[in-house]
């Protein structure tokens, strides 16, 4: 909760100083806008779960995580000039709604290694992005908020983790490796488009 609020203070303030300085470069804007349909999938994901799931202890967990997935959405759409959303943002939405409300049909345990394949793939994802940015650079301010996200999604993948408690099953396996195939492909796809 407390990184919560951090996190949207210090967005506001890269808001402001991107607003007084100018325009962030087409590549970062590609990694952005890459990042608020992620983002946006993810606000999807664990509204699906909740559209569907009666389990209390599942609809915690997804009420919990759908409040921090907001707070990044609304934290990278501040920063992203709201012109370079990309085009395919209701097909991200929809997908997302449909991983999580399937899973939620075949359980708590679909949904918890669902969200562990999901969360691994978007560590990797923002890893390689926090790379690219140097932490002296211009844009250290928008390395840190990704950190932030970072650590967030970490957070959610252990927990998710921790609830399968490494009994995730064959087809969940599979599961995983092909959500880090279909993501490469849309995470793509925003970038162009
Ligand atoms: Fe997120
Ligand atoms: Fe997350």
């Amino acid at each position: 909760m407390k990184r919560s609020a951090e996190l949207q203070l210090q967005t506001r303030l890269i808001g402001a100083a991107n607003h007084a300085s100018h325009e962030l470069p087409p590549w970062l804007v590609a990694d952005l806008r890459a990042d608020h349909a992620g983002e946006a999938g993810a606000v999807m994901m664990y509204r699906g779960i909740l559209s569907v799931s009666k389990d209390p202890h599942v609809r915690a967990f997804a009420e919990r995580h759908l409040r921090t997935e907001c707070g990044h959405l609304a934290s990278i759409a501040e920063i992203m000039p709201a012109r370079s959303q990309t085009r395919l943002l209701p097909i991200w939405r929809m997908m997302g709604w449909l991983t999580g409300a399937l899973s939620a049909l075949l359980g708590p345990r679909a949904v918890f290694a669902n969200v562990q394949a999901v969360e691994t793939f978007v560590d990797h994802h923002y890893q390689e992005q926090i790379i690219r940015l140097s932490a002296e650079g211009p844009f250290a301010d928008v390395r840190q908020l990704l950190a932030d996200c970072r650590q967030d999604e970490i957070d959610h993948r252990d927990e998710a983790a921790g609830l399968t408690m490494g009994n995730v099953g064959h087809m969940a396996k599979c599961w995983q490796v092909l959500i880090a195939m279909k993501f490469k492909v849309a995470v793509w796809l925003a970038r162009k488009f």
